[in-house]
C-alpha cells in the first residue's frame, strides 16, 4: 500500500491539490470601531486627520469613512501609539493549557489571536497539536507543508536537521499575525523525543528545544500564543517549559471540574520535573476562564460559584459563554472575528463578540501588566474593561 501510495501521490497532486484560492480578510471599520481600537476617541482621529496628521480617510460608496486593519496600524504609528510592548521587552508567551479535549483550546487561541490582532499587536501562534484545528482555523496550506522541510517537527526532532526557529513561521492572513503551523510529521514527534533520551543533560536539552526556538524570536512579537498537543509527553514539557503563563479554559460542569482539579495536580508536578531538571518555570500568570458555559444549563452556574472559590483572583471575571455563533463559525473554519457578517442573528453576533471581547481585554489586561514600559505609552486600556462582570 505504501509503495502504491507514493506511485500516486505525484498524480493526486496534480489532480487533488491544485492551487487554490487563500483565505482573504475583507474587515472594514467604521469611524466609532476604528477609534476604539485605536483607544482614541473619533473627534480627535476626525482632527489629526483635517489637520494632515493623518492620511485622508477612505470613503465608502455610502459616504461614510472606513478604515482597513493596514490603516489602523499606520494611525497609530501616525499618533505614536504602541499597543505592544518596547523593543527591547520580550514576548509573553501565553500557552492556552489543559489536558483535556474539547474544552475550546484551539477555538480559544484562534480568537484570541483575532482580538489582539486587533489591538494592534504583533502575534505569534505556535501550532503544538498533531490534530492541527489551530492551523485548519488560519487556513494553513497542509499541501505545501507535507514536502516541507522546515516544520516545527523538523526544528523539535532531537538531532535537529533545522536549527533556524524562524524559517518554520508562516504569514496568515492577519497583517500582523504569524503561525508555526502544525503539520503531520507532528504526530511523530514525541516518539523521537523519546527515542535516546538518556542522561540529565540530554532529557533537559529535549525539554528545552521549543522554548529555545522562540528565545529566537521573542522580541519580534509582542504575544506567543502557544495551542498545546493532548497529552504531557516530550512535547507537552516543551510547551510548559516555554510559557511564561497560562491560560487555563475549564467548563463548569462536574466532569471537566474534576478533571481539571487532575490537571492542576499534574501542573504541580510538571513543573516540579522541570524544576528537577533545572528548567525551572516560574510562571508570571495563571488564569482559569470558564469556556463554553451556559448560564441556562443545569448546574453549571452553580459550578462557577466553586471554580471562582477554588481559583480566587485567578479566575477571570467573565466566563466564556457557550454561542453557536462560535460553533457556527469555527465549522466555517473562520473566527467571529473575521467577518461582519452574523451567521445566526445579529443579536447572537453581538452577544457573542461583546462576550469574547470582555474575557480577552481581562487577558490583554494581564499581558500588558507583563510590561513595565505600557505604563509610559500612553495608552489605556481601562475602557476596554468597562463593561466587566456583566
Ligand atoms: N464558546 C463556545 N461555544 C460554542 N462552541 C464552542 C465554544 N468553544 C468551543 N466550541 C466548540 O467545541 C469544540 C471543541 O473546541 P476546540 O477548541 O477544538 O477544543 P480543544 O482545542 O480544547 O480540543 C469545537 O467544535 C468548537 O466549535
Ligand atoms: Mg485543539
Amino acid at each position: 500500500m505504501v509503495d502504491n501510495g507514493e506511485a500516486l501521490s505525484s498524480q493526486l497532486k496534480k489532480v487533488a491539490f491544485r492551487p487554490r484560492a487563500r483565505k482573504k480578510l475583507e474587515l472594514t471599520f467604521g469611524p466609532g470601531r476604528a477609534a476604539d481600537l485605536i483607544g482614541r476617541t473619533p473627534e480627535a482621529i476626525a482632527k489629526a486627520e483635517a489637520k494632515g496628521r493623518l492620511p485622508q480617510p477612505k470613503i465608502g460608496s455610502n459616504g461614510r469613512r472606513y478604515y482597513t486593519l493596514e490603516d489602523l496600524t499606520l494611525i497609530r504609528q501616525a499618533l505614536g501609539i504602541i499597543p505592544g510592548k518596547q523593543s527591547h521587552e520580550p514576548a509573553v508567551v501565553l500557552a492556552v493549557q489543559n489536558f483535556k479535549g474539547g474544552v475550546g483550546k484551539s477555538t480559544i487561541t484562534k480568537h484570541l489571536a483575532d482580538y489582539l490582532s486587533l489591538q494592534g499587536l504583533r502575534v505569534l501562534v505556535v501550532d503544538c497539536d498533531p490534530q492541527a484545528s489551530t492551523s485548519s482555523l488560519f487556513d494553513v496550506d497542509q499541501e505545501a507543508l507535507w514536502e516541507s522541510e522546515e516544520t516545527l517537527a523538523h526544528f523539535l526532532a532531537p538531532t535537529a536537521p533545522l536549527n533556524d526557529f524562524r524559517l518554520t513561521i508562516q504569514d496568515t492572513a492577519w497583517p500582523t499575525t504569524k503561525i508555526v503551523p502544525s503539520s503531520l510529521g507532528l504526530g511523530e514527534i514525541e516518539w523521537h523525543m523519546v527515542a535516546g533520551a538518556e542522561g540529565r543533560q540530554e532529557i533537559m536539552r529535549r525539554f528545552g528545544l521549543l522554548r529555545s526556538g522562540i528565545s529566537q524570536v521573542r522580541r519580534e512579537f509582542d504575544v506567543i500564543l502557544l495551542d498545546p498537543p493532548p497529552a504531557m509527553g516530550f512535547l507537552g514539557m516543551n510547551v510548559m517549559a516555554a510559557a511564561t503563563g497560562l491560560v487555563i479554559p475549564v467548563p463548569a460542569r462536574q466532569l471537566d471540574f474534576l478533571s481539571t482539579i487532575h490537571f492542576m495536580t499534574n501542573i504541580a508536578d510538571t513543573l516540579e520535573s522541570l524544576q528537577g531538571y533545572d528548567m525551572g518555570v516560574n510562571y508570571d500568570f495563571i488564569r482559569v476562564v470558564a469556556s463554553n458555559y451556559s448560564r441556562s444549563a443545569d448546574g453549571e452556574t452553580g459550578m462557577l460559584r466553586i471554580l471562582q472559590q477554588m481559583c480566587g483572583t485567578n479566575m477571570l471575571t467573565n466566563p466564556i459563554l457557550a454561542s453557536e455563533e462560535i460553533k457556527n463559525s469555527v465549522q466555517e473554519f473562520r473566527s467571529v472575528y473575521e467577518s461582519d457578517k452574523p451567521i445566526s442573528s445579529h443579536k447572537t453576533f453581538t452577544r457573542c463578540r461583546d462576550n469574547l471581547d470582555l474575557v480577552f481585554a481581562e487577558i490583554l489586561h494581564v499581558i500588558r501588566q507583563q510590561w513595565p514600559s505600557t505604563s509610559l505609552t500612553g495608552f489605556d486600556d481601562r475602557h476596554l474593561l468597562d463593561g466587566e462582570a456583566a
